[in-house]
């Protein structure tokens, strides 16, 4: 079967950089892009494609070419369904808050409503591609539903989990280090699958599209994140002992990454992983194992989340006792308020906990990150519950420029990596603040040395 139409059900961080490059890509297919958020939708559609609602390098020039020509964001989710031979899911599946899991299941609500309305909507045969990050046998459930709901038509259920990082997103979607497609071994299954080959394949070359069972593919995903979050929590607990030891994490992970068994990437220690990601993932990986007893395979994966969160509560504890052992009233400056450089994304930001914990302990904290709004740190603050709004609002200042936000402070913690912070006139900085003047690299990108010369008391993390 060629495809010719795409749908896409949800236009967030994955849905929309992921449909914006197939439709660069695959110019004879026509990729639409729906959600139930008018707002974002809106956004991906205004004018000025510098506008679209998430940002990433090199996605506005892949909108504004594609846009239009093959490429459409829509709210009319049943049209976009009943037109498509290929619906991917790509809405958000967060951890529970609620119910049986709370706190650790992935929350398949929307994943279900979407099944639903396939099934209600679909006159022709689909294939339907699960893009969304979910448990290990997800595509049975989805399965039951269109099979029992629908009107006798046929569905093949594809696992495409998508292995992008934000920031990276464009980077990583078109040379991808492989694409991943779970289907049924059946031959409709085997059709499905050379279909959905048959579109990345305009652009990936054949030896790394990786086909594989079902629950082989939904089961990697979560495999890969917990592996990749595991190094830096492997990392971050060693830059612990770096710290009691006179030993420095920088030069220790540039000595075992040179072990090509181990590999020099992601051995960044830092002030704790963030994103929407690594955490939501880890935590459902730990709930399925329990969930089949498999108690010590979940106490293992589980200590990855308890040693992140240790890093976090450790670097704001370290300015507190820096800092003569209280920050009340002391003004401290936040550089980088996004998960990581690129994106202004700010989901698990570790920016958010130690700003919550600094504000507990009295801080007041002034914030600049190059891409995030002061609406969106508030409301991740709000989020916490901790305090009123009101409260956060007094607490929280947010500038536009970082050398106004370092003005008369007394510490800077870097919290994200963004590139501009190494090119600063850090003299200028260093003598508008009060002294002595701190630094918390939480992402070890400054100069130390040309930093403790200008006057600095500079703590990297592990050093
Ligand atoms: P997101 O919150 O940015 O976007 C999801 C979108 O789906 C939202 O705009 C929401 O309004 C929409 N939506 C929800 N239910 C809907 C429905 N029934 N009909 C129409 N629209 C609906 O989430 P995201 O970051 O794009 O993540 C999506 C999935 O991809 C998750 O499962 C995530 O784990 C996975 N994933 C994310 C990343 C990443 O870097 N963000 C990377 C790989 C995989
Ligand atoms: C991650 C996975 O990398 C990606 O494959 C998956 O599809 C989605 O989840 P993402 O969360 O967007 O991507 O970014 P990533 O680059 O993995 O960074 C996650 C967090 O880890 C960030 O807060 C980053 O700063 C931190 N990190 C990363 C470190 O602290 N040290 C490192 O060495 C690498």
């Amino acid at each position: 079967m060629e495809i010719t139409k795409i749908c896409c059900i949800g236009a967030g961080y994955v849905g929309g950089p992921t449909m914006a490059v197939i439709a660069q890509k695959c110019p004879h297919i026509q990729v639409t892009v729906v959600d139930l958020n008018e707002q974002r939708i809106k956004d991906w559609n205004d004018p000025n494609t510098d506008n679209i609602p998430i940002y990433e390098p090199g996605l506005s020039e892949i909108v504004a070419e594609a846009r239009g020509r093959n490429l459409f964001f829509s709210t009319e989710v049943e049209k976009a369904i009943d037109e498509a031979q290929v619906i991917f899911i790509s809405v958000n599946t967060p951890t529970k808050t609620y119910g049986k899991g709370k706190g650790m299941a992935a929350d398949l609500k929307y994943i279900e409503l979407c099944a639903r309305q396939i099934a209600k909507v679909a006159k022709q045969n689909k294939i339907v591609v699960e893009k969304s990050t979910l448990p290990v046998r997800t595509a049975e459930a989805i399965k039951s539903i269109l099979d029992n709901t629908g009107n006798g038509v046929q569905f093949q259920i594809l696992s495409n989990p998508e292995f992008l990082a934000e920031g990276t997103a464009v980077k990583d979607l078109l040379n991808p280090d492989r694409i991943l497609i779970g289907g049924d071994s059946t031959p409709e299954g085997e059709l499905a699958i050379e279909a959905l080959v048959n579109v990345y394949a305009n652009w990936v070359t054949k030896d790394k599209i990786l086909t594989t069972n079902v629950w082989s593919s939904e089961l990697s995903k979560l495999t890969a994140n917990a592996f990749l979050a595991q190094r830096i929590s492997s990392i971050n607990a060693m830059s612990e002992l770096c710290e009691k030891t006179g030993a420095n994490v920088n030069e220790v992970a540039k000595a075992i990454g040179m072990d090509s068994r181990i590999g020099p990437k992601f051995l960044k220690a830092s002030v704790g992983f963030g994103g929407s990601c690594f955490q939501k993932d880890i935590l459902n990986l730990v709930y399925i194992a329990k969930s089949y007893g498999l108690n010590e395979v979940a106490d293992y994966w589980e200590q990855v989340i308890i040693m992140n969160d240790h890093q976090k509560r450790r670097f704001s504890n370290k300015i507190v006792q820096t800092l003569y052992n209280t920050v009340a009233d002391k003004k401290i400056a936040f550089l980088g308020w996004a998960f990581k450089k690129d994106t202004n994304d700010t989901r698990e930001s570790a920016a958010i906990y130690v700003a919550d914990d600094l504000i507990n302990e009295q801080a007041e904290i002034s914030v600049y990150d190059p891409k995030v709004s002061r609406n969106k740190m508030l409301c991740d603050l709000g989020y916490l519950e901790t305090r009123s709004e009101v409260e956060n609002a007094k607490a929280l200042t947010i500038f536009n420029n970082a050398y106004e936000a370092c003005k008369e402070s007394h510490a800077i913690a870097i919290l994200t990596e963004w590139d501009e912070f190494t090119t600063y006139d850090w003299q200028k900085i260093y003598e508008s603040m009060h002294k002595p003047a701190f630094v918390f690299d939480g992402r070890n990108i400054l100069n130390a040395k040309e930093l403790e010369s200008i006057g600095f008391i500079y703590n990297g993390i592990g050093s």
